[in-house]
């Protein structure tokens, strides 16, 4: 078939490191399906999704029901994050077919919250795959809403966690990945605060932002409340500057979204009842190109974060060689096409953002998986399945990537 692309440009495929499908146990929210055809609509072949489903990924058993369920249901390419509990030791040892470890330094949605710091310390001391942490201290916690003057179902307690909080996790996680020299990967960065705790270009160590810690900062809670919950909370607009000059500086190699999708119905309860966390996974490619649009990146700098990173710092191989996706996984982009974001024209079974009525420029029209076409300007082939990504751990991470 001949490909007319007049005036579009052809990217790698977006590799989404971090999402939330909701599968099994949380389908009334997302599932894999839905959740890989909103990836595909948004321009993303691949996907890693996160353990804290129902049950929660804590078993190598466990994550192979997941990897059939893809088999069947995703239409993009995937892979699965084994979580640690207190008693899963074991499983983390022998773990296979992962990307890593994920571990919960502070509680959020599901119950993967590893409270007990000597667990912490014997999974970095004891096991091999890479750790991906959600840096967030439990213990260091308060910041009072009332001073942004909420007053309406908003997130107005006193139990947002703060830069500190997630600064005095990332201390701590650097401090254990050095100690054992364990490859740690540090989750949804979102202050300046925990950006200071580590260094660029250290060789253990890689980052991740999401475009709303980016993008949406304090300011947005009182037109979007609860809406707008989530972990980690959304910080100041001077820490949306220093996240993305953290991406522009290579100290933070990953635009990942952190898609976390919730029922409509759920996110408008008034807090603590609403559940924490925003979708993202078909808008992150628009809103990065959008930045393209406004001049504060490059082409390549969205090429750099959102395919080749996230590719590097998961050791994702194919034939032996690193990739960028797999082959022919590919996104055809205008970045002429300025249309607003809209809840309701979504793919996800959630069908809303936080970023309604937003008017980006750049948006992704066809997508390819494995050199086959599933989706075209509103249209899907689901008879496609995606297929499972392998991840080569012994080639020593991001930085040899670099440098060989
Ligand atoms: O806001 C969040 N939502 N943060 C997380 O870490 C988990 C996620 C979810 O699964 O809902
Ligand atoms: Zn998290
Ligand atoms: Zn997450």
């Amino acid at each position: 078939e001949t490909v007319y692309a007049y005036g579009m440009h052809l990217l790698p495929g977006v590799i989404d490191a971090h999402v939330h499908m909701r599968d099994p146990g949380g389908t009334d929210k997302e599932d894999l399906r839905t959740g890989s055809m909103a990836a595909a609509k948004g321009g993303v072949t691949t996907i890693l999704d996160m353990p804290n489903t129902s049950p929660a990924t804590v078993s190598q058993k466990l994550l192979e029901e997941k990897l059939t369920l893809a088999s069947v249901k995703s239409i993009v390419n995937y892979g699965f994050f084994m979580g640690a509990t207190i008693d899963n030791i074991g499983e983390l040892k022998k773990a296979k077919r992962t990307p890593g470890i994920k571990i919960y330094m502070g509680s959020t949605t599901g119950d993967l919250f590893l409270k007990d710091p000597a667990m912490l310390e014997a999974i970095f001391a004891e096991t091999k795959l890479p750790i991906a942490v959600h840096a967030e201290d439990e213990n260091i916690i308060t910041k009072n809403f009332e001073e942004f003057g909420l007053t309406r179902n908003v997130v107005d307690h006193s139990r947002i966690r703060t830069p500190e909080a997630e600064a005095s996790a990332v201390r701590k996680a650097v401090a254990l990945a050095k100690e054992y020299k364990h490859r740690l990967h540090l989750c949804h960065m979102s202050s300046a605060l925990a950006l200071a705790e580590f260094e660029d270009h250290a060789d253990l160590i890689t980052a991740e932002v999401t475009p709303h810690h980016l993008l949406l900062n304090e300011s947005d809670y009182m037109n979007l409340g609860t809406l707008a919950q989530m972990n980690p909370a959304l910080k100041s607009a001077a820490d949306n500057a220093a996240l993305l000059q953290a991406l522009l500086d290579d100290q933070i190699q990953i635009v990942a979204t952190d898609h976390a999708p919730h029922r409509y119905e759920d996110k408008c309860q008034r807090y603590p009842d609403s559940p924490s966390g925003v979708p993202g996974v078909e808008t992150s490619l628009p809103l990065m190109l959008d930045l393209v649009a406004k001049e504060k990146c490059t082409l390549e700098d969205v090429v750099h974060w959102m395919c080749e990173g996230p590719a590097l710092v998961w050791d994702i191989m194919e034939k032996g060689r690193i990739e960028v996706g797999y082959d022919a996984d590919l996104v055809l982009v205008d970045m002429n096409k300025t249309m607003a974001i809209r809840g309701p024209h979504m793919q996800t079974k959630c069908r809303w953002t936080p970023f309604e009525g937003r008017e980006v420029t750049g948006w992704p029209v066809r997508t390819w998986v494995c050199g086959k076409e599933v989706y075209r300007e509103g249209e899907f082939d689901v008879s496609r399945p995606g297929i499972e990504v392998m991840f080569e751990h012994s080639r020593g991470g991001y930085w040899a990537g670099i440098d060989g």
